[in-house]
């Protein structure tokens, strides 16, 4: 996978080149890019930046440097068209669903906006030539979309082929199946006072998987009660379906919903 990243602070996507993702871009699984929006400006000042219009507070970027930015990157020899991204707490909420989607992509390509954001028409622009996602990472307001890069590019990065060692640990993580991860362990079997849970020693495969699965359940319930919601009741057999009843929800009309709702009075 081929991953550009245009910033006005190319050195926040250094730790790209660390750990795990460095690695995968090491051993070429990721092309990583990173540009400096400057280099695409045309005055003294290198400026990227100028009064909102219509008045307001903050700064907002000025397309004329994007505009030769995204040329730029257009122009790398790459087959096709990068899909753009441009990170966003006005777009649309990242996951590990659009982190899968993203890893099925052959070329990425970020923009980082600053201050108030880039003007609108370079967006625009983007989306009319092959389509833009404006993504967030959620609910609360970052400086600038920097760190959204280094989050969405190690999500997906993780996914692609090689770059994790162990598949498996893919598939049983939080959130591969919409329900977080069981508790970990490892030696010693006691520590101080505190013991390893008795089930994880006994070599009982399948004791094991439904101790992991019944804490996953209730570790979602009491934590994401959101994601308890959303689960597909299709998925849940007899025990899931005890243990979610302990933690308060019962399955009705093929929908799981909170045992006793509050009466409105
Ligand atoms: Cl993607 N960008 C910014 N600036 N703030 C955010 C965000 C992104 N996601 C959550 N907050």
């Amino acid at each position: 996978m081929r991953v550009d990243v245009v910033s006005i602070f190319p050195d926040y996507l250094s730790p790209l080149r660390l750990s795990l993702i460095g690695r995968a871009a090491d051993a070429g699984v990721i092309d990583l890019h990173v540009h400096d929006l400057r280099d695409f400006t045309d005055d003294r000042h290198r400026t990227v930046d100028d009064t909102p219009a219509g008045g307001g507070p903050g700064m907002v970027m000025r397309p004329e440097p994007w505009g030769r930015a995204i040329d730029h990157v257009r122009a790398q020899p790459v087959d096709g068209l990068p899909r753009w991204i441009v990170p966003s707490p006005a777009g649309r909420r990242f996951g590990q669903e659009l982190a899968a989607e993203l890893a099925r992509s052959p070329w990425l390509a970020f923009a980082c906006g600053r201050y108030e954001g880039i003007d609108q028409r370079v967006v625009d622009t983007l989306a009319q030539q092959g389509g833009v996602d404006e993504i967030s990472l959620g609910d609360y307001v970052l400086n600038g979309g920097e760190v959204a890069v280094l989050a969405i590019v190690e999500a997906v990065g993780r996914l692609l082929p090689g770059v994790v060692g162990n598949r498996e640990s893919l598939a049983v993580e939080s959130h591969a199946d919409g329900l977080l991860e069981a508790p970990a362990y490892t030696k010693p079997a006691r520590w101080g006072d505190r013991v390893v849970p008795q089930v994880l020693l006994s070599g009982d495969h399948a004791a094991i998987a439904r101790w992991r699965r019944d804490e996953s359940l209730r570790r979602t319930a009491r934590v994401r009660p959101d994601l308890v919601l959303a689960l597909d009741p299709v998925g849940l057999d007899a025990r899931d379906r005890v243990v979610l009843g302990a933690e308060g929800y019962e399955l009705a009309d093929g929908r799981i919903r909170p045992a006793n709702p509050p009466v409105a009075h």
